[in-house]
């Protein structure tokens, strides 16, 4: 029998309490912080060198077992520390009942998500990095493309599509340095809280900070044991990064269309219909779109269960896992394919330079036309407003309405008019920040710079 316990745990409990299906994924960073504080427990003289020995050499092979596929995990010793620590025993004997000296699976876990959440961060950091870095070489391969800007989704302004494609760009650098902060406060090791109140050992928090690569030790133990902001920040900045990822996707399914015809996929990241077979699917930008519902969801379900809890650990905290591992999946995965969707796409740059010519797109650079010629911008707009109205009621386009057409609404329209064009328009707009040429150089420029750094 089990200390205290008369009976064995009912086998429906077991399986319900069980978080061995999803933690042994924490292997590693759970055998890592175990080897330092089996270290650091014979440092301090609490275990002797010769027992810290053996359960470090035993602690690798076990890791290596578990690499190999040769050690199955059992549900019935319910977590990954468990399992881990039965097997230690088995393999080095009674020393291995020593390892737990000074630790609670509490802080130990918290370790471990810690260790984990880490080396997600950085994986995210490197991916966001690698479709930055996509996004840039597509741009600069069509710098001098033209497309037409939107808002509400009308052909609103034209503009480079090197511009569009560099506010991307700036999104994901806002997403990289949100992963930084992150990381900032996910780097605190939390071992050495003991249970929730610390422990009564000589310990030596440094020494497992420096062997486990933090660059701080938590301040108080019930808040150590207790916190999961890390895992909430993480998946909040996930969120984030995916809304970027799902605007992305959603101008991709558009752009793919026969409606638009802006870019061609290439065909390995897209799929054909079972029966129509003139179809080519943009599969993978649909399924971004559609994934960042359930990581949204995943952020709801963590925020929700840590609400209210009171400190410090509560079993509830086991439910961080699942929803956070799949955050970290999700997420990388979509970066990953949309680095290589976006490095395989070819622009179509006769298609997207049509529809900038196409319509009234040039009226705003007609209202500034007359605003240079000394008329205030808002009864410029109106003049330009009418004039819209009655091109389209003659079904002409501003190109094809001839001089005393344009006289008729403003005697300030000169021939010079005909010197506006969608090169013009976007020639024109050099403040910082906008689209023309000159500016959109620059910020090419600077991107890959950053990039470089
Ligand atoms: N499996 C647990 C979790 O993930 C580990 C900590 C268990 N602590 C405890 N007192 N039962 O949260």
């Amino acid at each position: 029998m089990r200390g205290r316990f008369q009976k064995q745990v009912e086998k429906k409990v077991a399986e319900y309490t069980a978080s061995i299906l999803f933690d042994r994924r924490l292997y590693r960073q759970d055998i890592a912080g175990s080897i330092a504080h089996a270290k650091m427990l014979a440092k301090q003289a609490i275990i002797s060198d010769k027992e810290a020995e053996l359960i470090v050499m035993g602690l690798s092979s076990i890791r290596e077992e578990i690499e190999q596929g040769s050690f199955e995990l059992s549900a019935e010793l319910e977590d990954i520390h468990m399992n881990i620590e039965a097997r230690l025993i088995e393999k080095v004997g009674e020393v291995g009942r020593k390892l737990h000296t000074a630790r609670s699976r509490n802080d130990q876990i918290a370790l471990d998500m810690r260790l984990f959440a880490k080396e997600a961060i950085s994986d995210t950091i490197e991916k966001l990095i690698e479709l930055q870095k996509a996004l840039l070489d597509l741009a600069e391969a069509n710098k001098d493309e033209i497309m037409p800007g939107y808002t509400h989704l009308q052909r609103a302004q034209p503009v480079l599509f090197a511009h569009h494609l560099l506010a991307y760009f700036e999104m994901l650098r806002r997403d990289v340095e949100r992963f930084h902060d992150c990381l900032g406060r996910t780097d605190v090791l939390p071992l050495g809280s003991g249970a929730l109140a610390g422990v009564p050992y000589p310990i030596d928090r440094a020494f497992l900070a420096k062997e486990l690569g933090f660059s701080k030790t938590s301040q108080n133990s019930m808040d150590a044991v207790s916190d999961r902001d890390f895992v909430i920040e993480y998946q909040a900045a996930a969120s984030l990064a995916m809304m970027h990822l799902s605007r992305l996707a959603e101008e991709i399914v558009l752009w793919s269309s026969a409606e638009f015809d802006f870019i061609e996929l290439s065909d390995a990241y897209a799929t054909g219909s079972s029966i129509m077979p003139q179809k080519k699917n943009p599969d993978v930008a649909e399924l971004a779109r559609g994934k960042t519902g359930r990581v949204y969801g995943n952020l709801l379900a963590i925020l929700t269960t840590m609400k209210a809890l009171p400190l410090s650990y509560n079993r509830d905290m086991q439910e961080d896992k699942e929803c956070f591992f799949d955050t970290i999946d999700t997420l990388i995965s979509t970066l990953e394919v949309f680095t290589g969707m976006v490095a395989t796409m070819r622009v179509r740059g006769e298609k997207t330079r049509q529809a900038a010519e196409e319509g009234y797109i040039l009226a705003t650079d007609l209202a500034d036309y007359l605003v240079r010629k000394g008329v205030p911008f808002r009864e410029a707009h109106n003049i330009v407003g009418r004039l819209v109205q009655y091109a389209i009621e003659k079904g002409k386009s501003f190109k094809e309405l001839n001089i005393s057409e344009y006289e008729s609404l403003s005697p300030l329209f000169g021939e010079d008019v005909y010197s506006i064009t969608v090169e013009s328009s976007i020639e024109a707009r050099n403040a910082p920040g906008g689209t023309a040429p000159e500016r959109v150089k620059e910020a090419l420029e600077k991107a890959r710079k950053s990039l470089n750094e």
